[in-house]
């Protein structure tokens, strides 16, 4: 299956184009300030990997479908939160490559 390389860039760019979770959230447990927003402790910021995946200023081509984006070695080229379907940190979907497998 590792060897199933283009198989894997199609997964991904369907994922970037519709992201099962499209909106996940999170609860600030002290002040903050994100990109020149203050964040009240204990306000609820929501985060949207369908969004951030249509980014203009991330993605060459947002709306199409283009399998090539996830060539090996684009990744790395983008910023680390340009893509999140299985969103990060901590609380990452668990599931992530156990999803990806079956996809495959
Ligand atoms: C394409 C398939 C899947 C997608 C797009 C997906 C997406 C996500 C996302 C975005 C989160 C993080 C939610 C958050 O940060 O609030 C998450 C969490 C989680 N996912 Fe998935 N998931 C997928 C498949 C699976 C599968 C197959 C399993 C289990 C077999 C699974 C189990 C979990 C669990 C347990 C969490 C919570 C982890 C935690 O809070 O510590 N997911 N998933």
């Amino acid at each position: 299956m590792p060897n199933l390389t283009y198989t894997r860039m199609v997964l991904d760019e369907t994922l970037r184009l519709y992201p099962a979770a499209w909106m996940i959230s999170r609860t600030a447990v002290e002040e903050d300030e994100i990109g020149g927003y203050r964040i009240p402790a204990g306000h609820t910021l929501f985060l949207s990997p369908y969004v951030t995946h249509r980014r203009t200023d991330l993605w060459p081509n947002p709306e199409g479908f283009n399998p090539g984006t996830f060539h090996p070695g684009e990744q790395q080229r983008r910023p680390r939160f340009a893509y999140f379907p299985f969103g990060g940190g901590p609380r990452l979907c668990i599931g992530n490559n156990f999803a990806l497998m079956e996809a495959t």
